[in-house]
Parts: structure tokens; sequence; C-alpha cells
């Protein structure tokens, strides 16, 4: 495949334009990420050059070929029970506070959800404290899962995994409990896939037709935007998670630069945020 060379006003147009649609920033030396990730589209689309590409994708009858570009541009990398320590969390400490009292289901939701390990992890620590505290929860557990990426939304629901996508972070017991055997993959069983549900949204976008949550996960995505982004969004957040809900972030995720909104909350094996 031969590949397009971008030059230095193509990147910088291209660079304002990513932002402008996602929020995404790149950095100044990133020349060797656009080309890498269009060069495919470029070629199938024939587009002699990314003046071509930027001025055929900024016409308002948008297409498929902006959401092409969004589905190359974003970077997909998850796992299942990333980290670990937030989902011994979820089920060790914070579940029960939610138990008491409810009338209406416990909400979740998992903000970038990639190729959806995060919103399916979610579920299955729901599913491992219901083994242990039979009855609780019983108007339900909603798992909301969003994500930009249409490609992504697309694999999430479908629920199947192959073996390298299942040997990141998947142990042999939860592969034998959560998942049935579908040819050579693996498909997420009803009792794990039935909470979540997925929706495309870009988090520039209005979270208010979301509704509240109790429970909210926005993990390994802040690091792609500006300072103020990432200000708006925790803000944001914070409108719909409701007081005594909690927040958790990527493992070296932090709001306190950003926004003054919420208070760090110590448990014995990370910290999650609570609004103030
Ligand atoms: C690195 S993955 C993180 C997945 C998961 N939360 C985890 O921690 O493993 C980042 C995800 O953010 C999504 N993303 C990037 N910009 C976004 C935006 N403006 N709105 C919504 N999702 C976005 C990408 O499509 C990608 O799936």
């Amino acid at each position: 495949m031969k590949e397009l060379v971008i030059s230095s006003e193509e990147y910088d147009a291209f660079r304002s334009y990513l932002e402008d649609i996602t929020g995404i920033v790149l950095g100044d030396n990133k020349h060797y990420l656009i080309s890498s990730r269009l060069n495919r589209l470029m070629e199938e689309s024939k587009f002699e050059s990314y003046t071509d590409l930027l001025r055929e994708v900024k016409k308002p009858t948008k297409g498929p070929l902006r959401e092409n570009v969004i589905n190359a541009m974003t970077t997909n990398e998850t796992m299942w029970f990333r980290d670990i320590y937030p989902f011994e969390v979820l089920k060790n400490e914070l579940l029960s506070q939610f138990v008491a009292n409810r009338g209406k289901p416990l909400r979740i939701w998992s903000a970038a959800c990639s190729s959806g390990q995060e919103p399916y992890t979610i579920s299955m620590t729901v599913s491992e404290f219901l083994d242990k505290n039979p009855g609780a929860f019983a108007s339900g557990v909603q798992i909301v899962a969003t994500d930009i990426s249409s490609a992504m939304l697309k694999y999430s629901q479908q629920g199947v995994y192959d073996n390298s996508a299942i040997n990141r972070g998947m142990s042999p017991e939860r592969k034998e409990r959560f998942f049935t055997a579908v040819g050579d993959n693996w498909a997420v069983k009803p009792e794990i896939k039935s909470r979540v549900t997925f929706k495309s949204l870009n988090l520039q976008e209005s979270y208010s037709s979301l509704g509240k949550f109790d429970l909210i996960f926005c993990r390994n995505v802040l690091i792609y935007f500006s300072s103020a982004f990432k200000g708006d969004i925790l803000n944001r957040m914070a409108e719909i998670l409701n007081p005594d809900g909690y927040l958790f972030l990527g493992s070296s995720e932090t709001p306190t630069r950003y926004t003054d909104v919420y208070k760090m909350i110590r448990t014995s094996k990370g910290v999650v945020y609570q609004k103030k």
C-alpha cells in the first residue's frame, strides 16, 4: 500500500478538525499516527491527498466518511477487569452501599466502553456480588455503555470475542462461568449481556438523555482530551451522578487539576470520587 505524505499544513488542519469533532488532541509530531490509521481509508476512497479527504469529510452531508475517520482515529485499547482494583472495590465495598431501601434499579454508566470489556466486566462483577447477596437489587441493574466509535459499538453489541481478546484479563474460571463457546469464539452469556444497553454518545454532547447514575466509569479516555474538555466532562458527569454515587477514573487519572466538584474517597484498594 502506497503511503501518502501528509504536509505540515494538512497535519494542522486535520488535527484541528479531529479535535472539533471528537475532542481528541494530537500532539505536535503525530503525523505517522494519521498516515498509518488513515492509509487504508485514503486508498479505498481514492483520495489523492489529505486536503481532498478534509474537503470531503467537512461537507455537511456527512455520510459514512466522517464515521470512518472517527473509527480509524480513536484508540480502542482495553481488557477484561482492567487494573483489577476498581472491580474488587465495586464488589467488596461499594455495591453493598446501594442495596438498602431501593425501589429502583441500580444504574451504572460505562462512558467510553470501547469493545465492551468494561461494561461486561461490570456486569460480571454484579453477578459475583449477587452470588453472595442473593435477592439484592430486586429492581434490577442497568448498565449503559456508550462510545463515539460506531465500529466499537457494533462489536460490543455482538458480545462475541476471539481467544486473543479473551486472553487479555479473563481467568479460566470466569470464562467458564460467563461465556459460551461459539465455534472458536466465546459469546457473553445472556445473564451478563442482558444488563447492558449500548448507545452511541460523543462525550462532547449532552448527557441529560441518559438519566441519573449511581456509578460512572470514565476510564482511560480523558487522556486524549484538552484540560478544558476534561473539566467540562467531569463537571457534566457530576450533574448526573447521584449524591451518594461514585466516579471511577483510569488508574493514572485524577479530577483535581480540572475541577473541584469531586472529593477523593480512599478505599482499601485504590481511590474513587464522589460529588462534594
Ligand atoms: C482506550 S479506550 C478505553 C476503554 C475502557 N474505558 C477501558 O478503560 O478499558 C478509549 C475509548 O474512548 C472512545 N472515545 C474517544 N473519544 C470519545 C468521545 N469524544 N466520546 C466518546 N467516546 C470517545 C474511543 O472510541 C475508545 O473506545
